[in-house]
């Protein structure tokens, strides 16, 4: 197997309360609360599902909020996330972070801003181009989200929202005047979904004229959308290994990135929530090309999308592409990581 460590790449699909390294949370609760974890936690096992999605959001009450609760804990969330993107060598990201936990846990929004905006500029000195997405929880409701999207679309430091969270209730329907209000003002929107029902909610999304999907893993059921999504060129945010997790595919053979990527539709690869499913953008690519025979220029293509789609200015997008179509695993990459 190739070593993908060098590889130039892109992630347009995290959560930042879902994405640090395990082992920054051990040494941080022992730190903050005197409370020992174990080295490895059960759901990392490659055989755990996800039954349910509540029992997938507990782990964010759980293991969280003791950390960001304490008046260090986000920025430490916050400079692991991006340590761990850099340690692979992701060029460009975009990180959702949710509003609602911000809410929960009480930091006042203007703080949270500022602490983004100086993480993006240190990784931005880094080589890293971060773009910041505020995560608009749909169980919240409408008001809600007009709300907090008329709070983020001052914010320079805020590319645009995401809708996230359960979607089985909640359709993107729902959130037009939010997304409405945040487009007018400049702002990018994306949804999550299809993830946990139909094509229905990706139809309409893309009703809605909006063109970045969180997932949008089943579209591939219906072969019409697959041509909608391919005319108006919508980008799918995939995350295999997270829809296995959750239960939202069968296996991860079954999963549909082949199909989607086939048919036309700009499709990207991402992690979603590396800390609770124990894989990051790095090894969801060995995994795809160890298990679903992905190649060297399938993982290029779908890093091309990301790019292609990302919020840079021409030159850094023209330098990142470059980057990228020269790279190739070295032979001594080669020969370290053994036979396949
Ligand atoms: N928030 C964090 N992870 C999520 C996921 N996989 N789907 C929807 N909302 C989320
Ligand atoms: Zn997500």
């Amino acid at each position: 197997m190739p070593d993908l460590s060098t590889m130039p790449k892109a992630e347009l699909h995290l959560h930042l309360e879902g994405s640090f390294r395990w082992s920054t949370l051990q040494e941080a609760m022992l730190r903050h609360h005197g409370k020992g974890l174990p080295a490895t936690p059960s759901w990392y096992h490659s055989g755990h599902r996800f039954h349910e999605f509540g029992e997938f959001l507990r782990l964010f009450q759980d293991y969280v909020d003791p950390w960001l609760s304490t008046p260090t804990g986000y920025r430490e969330i916050l400079r692991d996330v991006v340590e761990g993107l850099w340690l692979q060598n992701v060029r460009y990201a975009e990180i959702n972070f949710s509003l609602g936990l911000v809410e929960r846990i009480g930091h006042p929004l203007e703080r949270v801003l500022e602490w983004l905006q100086s993480e993006a500029e240190l990784a931005h000195q880094q080589g890293l181009e971060i773009r910041f997405f505020a995560g608009i929880n749909r169980h919240r409701g409408s008001e809600q989200a007009l709300k907090w999207t008329q709070q983020v679309c001052q914010a320079s430091i805020v590319t645009g929202i995401d809708l996230h969270g359960n979607e089985v209730g909640w359709p993107a329907s729902l959130f037009e005047t939010a997304f409405q209000f945040a487009q007018e003002h400049g702002k990018r929107v994306k949804v999550h979904a299809g993830e946990m029902v139909g094509p229905q909610a990706i139809r309409d999304a893309v009703g809605l004229n909006i063109t970045q999907i969180g997932h949008g893993t089943s579209a591939s059921q219906d072969p019409e959308l697959m041509e909608r999504l391919r005319d108006r060129q919508v980008l799918l945010e995939l995350c295999p290994t997270s829809n296995e997790r959750l239960l939202n595919i069968p296996s991860y053979k079954a999963h549909p990135i082949f199909a989607l990527d086939q048919a036309g539709i700009p499709v990207t690869l991402n992690s979603d929530d590396s800390a609770f499913f124990g894989i990051n953008l790095t090894q969801e690519m060995h995994r795809l090309m160890a298990e679903r025979q992905a190649s060297i220029s399938d993982l290029k293509r779908w890093t091309t999308h990301a790019f292609k789609k990302a919020a840079i200015d021409s030159a850094t997008r023209q330098a990142f592409l470059l980057e990228l179509e020269a790279w190739t695993p070295s032979d001594q990459q080669m020969i370290a990581a053994g036979p396949s």
